[in-house]
């Protein structure tokens, strides 16, 4: 019988130095301080935050989404000390594809520690060996190519680009993209 994607609730995470967990309402000074930094939003859909408010907002979303799964959204937390310090979720693109495209973002005093591509390896190694996702895609902005090296990292491959104003951001407008993308029968955790 054809698999399909299962709707298991979105579990915690664990690697080495991080733990990812659903997001709770106590997170939404955290997130907000990423989302009201337009140096981390540049290169993402969602506009900067002007009020903690409209942080309070989404998490209360991301919240409801999760009792009906598949849904996938984590705080990206340290283990040693709980600080949260970032996001990361697969949306799902097509159930009976078994297709999902991952994002992600930290705060930027948390950048270039490694944090992004420990997280996304643990997302993938879920998304394959729990969920059943078969193809996983990510894109991102050509200007920022430190995204593209997260999902090099995590065992992700160039599959196409640039793809010409894949996506709108509200401080840069259309932006063209790489795709990225891995698969549950060839993907392998690079440890890296
Ligand atoms: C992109 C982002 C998630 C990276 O997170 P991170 O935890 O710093 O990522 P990692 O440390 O795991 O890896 C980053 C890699 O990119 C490299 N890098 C950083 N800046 C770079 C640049 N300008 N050009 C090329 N590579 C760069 C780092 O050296 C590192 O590679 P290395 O480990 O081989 O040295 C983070 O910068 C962020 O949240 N940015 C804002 C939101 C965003 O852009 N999200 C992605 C949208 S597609």
């Amino acid at each position: 019988m054809r698999e399909t994607l299962r709707a298991i609730v979105c579990p915690n995470l664990y690697t080495e130095r991080l733990l990812l967990r659903p997001f709770e309402m106590g997170d939404a000074m955290a997130m907000f301080g990423w989302a009201c930094d337009p140096e981390v939003t540049r290169y993402l859909r969602f506009h900067v935050h002007e009020d903690i408010s409209e942080s309070k907002r989404v998490i209360s979303h991301w919240i409801d989404q999760m009792k009906n799964p598949p849904f996938f959204h984590w705080a990206l937390t340290l283990r040693e000390t709980g600080q949260v310090f970032g996001s990361m979720g697969i949306e799902v693109i097509n159930k009976t594809d078994r297709s999902g495209e991952v994002g992600y973002c930290l705060s930027k005093h948390m950048w270039n520690k490694g944090y992004a591509s420990e997280a996304l390896r643990a997302v993938l190694h879920f998304a394959f060996n729990t969920a059943a996702f078969h193809r996983i895609q990510g894109c991102h902005a050509i200007d920022n190519p430190a995204s593209g090296k997260v999902m090099e990292k995590a065992g992700m491959v160039r599959e196409a680009g640039p793809l010409r104003h894949w996506y709108y951001s509200d401080i840069l407008g259309y932006l063209d993209s790489n795709m990225l993308v891995a698969f549950s029968d060839t993907w392998q955790d690079s440890g890296r």
